[in-house]
């Protein structure tokens, strides 16, 4: 799984082998330019849910609900997870433990998978104490456990694991049957998703349990730096880029 925020970057997917789309929240971040999650609404993840869906991919779309979009109340909840679906997603994922049962229960009633998202919650990341690992004390560690089974229980289809040490994302995996998606949470895993902008070199911030397969940033400067090159040298545009009238 590999997040995509935009039409472009879905077309090219949907032409790999990658199994899911993630309309990531993270997009408030790495294309909106935010410190956080926080600032994302529904209007953004609804204009950029559109946006991958009309590349029509053969991947599967999850869409995240943005911060506010589900805590509120069930009714809200269910709307909004309505409105990304009407937007073109196949599902949608929160961010909470066993806290968010009867939510999870509300939406999967109303026909909309739900994805669940344990472990840096970081919709949470003031109440956290920031973007950390999560799970370093044994109460920690067995709310993940209590959280991911309760979650399964609830009836999330699949459950994505961030940030969290090696052995409790094995662990939790290994004691559910829904398939497990992890990010910095190790191997142990029944698949792995990116944020794509990390992949692809494109972030300004790494984290250490990305990794970027390619320097796009690099490569994109110096397209634009020969681009000023060639107009400031008269090197472009050249005759196949103008049309003369025959006289
Ligand atoms: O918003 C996002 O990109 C995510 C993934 C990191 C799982 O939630
Ligand atoms: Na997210």
């Amino acid at each position: 799984m590999l997040t995509a925020y935009d039409y472009p970057t879905a077309k090219i997917i949907s032409n790999t082998g990658l199994d899911s789309i993630l309309v990531g929240d993270s997009l408030g971040m790495v294309v909106l330019g935010y410190a956080n999650t926080l600032n994302v609404t529904m209007r953004d993840m609804i204009s950029h849910t559109r946006a991958v869906a009309r590349a029509n991919p053969p991947q599967l779309i999850v869409a995240d609900m943005p911060f506010l979009s589900y805590e509120i109340d069930t009714k809200s909840a269910v709307k909004n997870a309505g409105l990304l679906v009407k937007a073109g997603s196949d599902a949608i994922k929160l961010e909470g433990g066993e806290e968010m049962k009867d939510t999870v229960k509300a939406i999967v009633k109303a026909g909309i998978p739900v994805m669940g998202h344990i472990g840096l919650t970081p919709q949470r990341f003031l109440r956290l104490g920031g973007f950390r690992t999560i799970g370093k004390t044994k109460q920690e560690e067995e709310q993940l456990i209590k959280d991911s089974l309760e979650l399964e229980d609830a009836g999330v289809f699949s459950l994505v694991i961030e940030n969290t040490y090696v052995d409790i994302a094995k662990r939790i995996t290994e004691k559910l049957n829904i398939p497990t998606i992890c990010i910095g949470a190790g191997p142990y895993c029944d698949g792995q998703v990116l944020v794509i902008n990390d992949l692809l070199g494109l972030s300004e911030f790494t984290p250490y349990f990305a990794k970027s397969y390619v320097n796009l940033k690099e490569i994109i400067s110096n397209a634009i730096n020969q681009y000023i090159v060639d107009v400031k040298n008269n090197r472009f545009p050249e005759k196949q880029h103008y049309k003369e009238r025959e006289s």
